[in-house]
């Protein structure tokens, strides 16, 4: 009778187990490999992943309902899931430009900052005549990158290039690419997903050059490792997503930090590594906020807290930290960014958009001369050496001759690319 009881207690346990687990995947996990419904960046570049009824949001963080972002998908139509998406790019036409599209079966949801474009939902052979309902994917396609300005929709294999101007539609044979689930142009690229792989191709001729298909974690996604087989370098070289923090330290090496990984870059002969931040960094585990190097010391700074490491093979934590930022630098944390630049002893410390100087060699060391710089929405990380600094936002880098003429600028320089032009990714 008492292993009775116990097998039914067991069997319950279980029962509650397996109902919590069908619970939590209700929630899609994009770490898990998942098959995107449709991709498109919204009207401020944020790209916007769907899966079933749930929305993912940049290049890391939880699903949400699309319904908290987009309430109409789903008055005219219980929302299962969106067939595909795009952001219109014809800047002849100021009503669409930008424009959100989504496509529902066979109607079409037009939406301009988040609000549903009047006399929307349309049906999309009204709004897009020529192209059948249930598609696959749909991407935009603005000249010069298609001949004219364009949106490319697919559906099975059959693909349809949609001239806005004049609605002319040219179908067309993608020879060399996989049936596509959703696509996706960013910073001037095309991408194609078919399950939780994607693969780069031209969007004029659908030729997909190089190795592809590649897996969407590696470059779309921070996920913790997920693979053996992952390339890590190759993969952090030509991430998309953001950097965390980035330093060099006094002898030209430079590391960058995203998620759980970092790239080393060798100052002696350029090679880079990659490996986990964990393994290198124990006691900081992963995803620090912010990183710079003074006198042979790596400042590490992760929430509220300051992990100090003293460069070398193997970097070694100092007794005595994690110390609180604000009793280390004299200000409260979360912090974004800090940088140190040669032979000086100012941590220049960025905090949403304001810039704070904070003197190394006084103590208690304080916060000040606090300064705006309206420029940036959000700095993700920033290092300073021998040829000025640069300042990391998004994909991309801006490089100012010194910390001085950062502060100062009005205009933002030239745009570089993190991972063309800072780790020699060539795609
Ligand atoms: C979104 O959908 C869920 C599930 O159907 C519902 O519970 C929730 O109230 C909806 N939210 C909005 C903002 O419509
Ligand atoms: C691609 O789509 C076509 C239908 O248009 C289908 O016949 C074919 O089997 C699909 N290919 C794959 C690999 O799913």
């Amino acid at each position: 009778m008492k292993l009775l009881a116990h097998i039914l207690c067991l069997a319950l346990a279980l029962a509650l187990a397996r109902s919590d687990v069908e619970h939590a995947s209700d929630v899609p996990d994009r770490c898990h490999g998942l098959e995107m419904d449709a991709v498109a960046v919204n009207d401020e570049g944020v790209p916007y992943f769907f899966k079933g009824d749930h929305l993912f949001k940049g290049f890391h963080g939880l699903a949400e309902r699309s319904n908290e972002s987009f309430a109409e998908l789903d008055d005219h139509h219980h929302l299962g899931h969106v067939d595909a998406a795009f952001r219109m790019h014809y800047e002849d036409s100021p009503s669409e430009h930008d424009h959100m599209f989504f496509f529902l079966d066979h109607k079409v949801f037009s939406y301009y900052q988040h609000k549903l474009e009047d006399g929307f939902p349309k049906s999309i052979s009204e709004v897009f005549p020529g192209i059948p309902d249930h598609l696959d994917a749909a991407v935009e396609c603005p000249k010069p990158e298609c001949d004219e300005d364009s949106v490319i929709f697919f559906k099975g294999d059959d693909i349809y290039h949609y001239n806005v101007k004049t609605k002319a539609v040219d179908e067309k044979e993608f020879k060399s690419m996989p049936n596509c689930t959703s696509a996706f142009r960013f910073m001037e690229h095309y991408y194609c997903f078919h399950g939780h792989m994607f693969s780069k191709f031209d969007p004029k001729t659908g030729d997909v050059h190089s190795r592809y298909p590649k897996e969407a974690r590696d470059y779309f996604m921070r996920c913790s490792k997920f693979s053996e087989e992952s390339e890590h370098v190759e993969r952090e070289r030509c991430s998309r997503v953001h950097l965390d923090a980035i330093t060099s330290d006094n002898a030209g090496n430079m590391y960058a930090f995203r998620g759980h990984h970092f790239l080393r870059q060798d100052g002696a002969n350029d090679m880079l590594k990659s490996d986990t931040i964990e393994s290198a960094f124990k006691e900081l585990h992963s995803e620090v906020d912010a990183v710079f190097t003074y006198e042979d010391h790596l400042y590490m700074i992760k929430d509220d807290s300051v992990f100090l490491y003293k460069v070398g093979e193997p970097h070694t934590h100092l007794d005595g930290y994690p110390k609180s930022v604000k009793e280390v630098l004299g200000i409260e944390g979360p912090i974004d960014a800090a940088f140190v630049c040669e032979d000086h002893d100012i941590a220049h410390i960025i905090k949403g958009q304001k810039v704070y100087d904070v003197e190394l060699k006084t103590s208690p060391r304080v916060a000040g001369n606090e300064r705006s710089i309206p420029l940036f929405r959000k700095v993700d990380a920033a290092m300073c050496n021998a040829e000025g600094v640069k300042v990391i936002a998004g994909n991309h880098f801006y490089h100012f001759a010194s910390p001085m003429l950062f502060v100062a600028a009005r205009a933002l320089p030239e745009q570089h690319r993190v991972s063309l032009e800072l780790f020699g990714c060539d795609h």
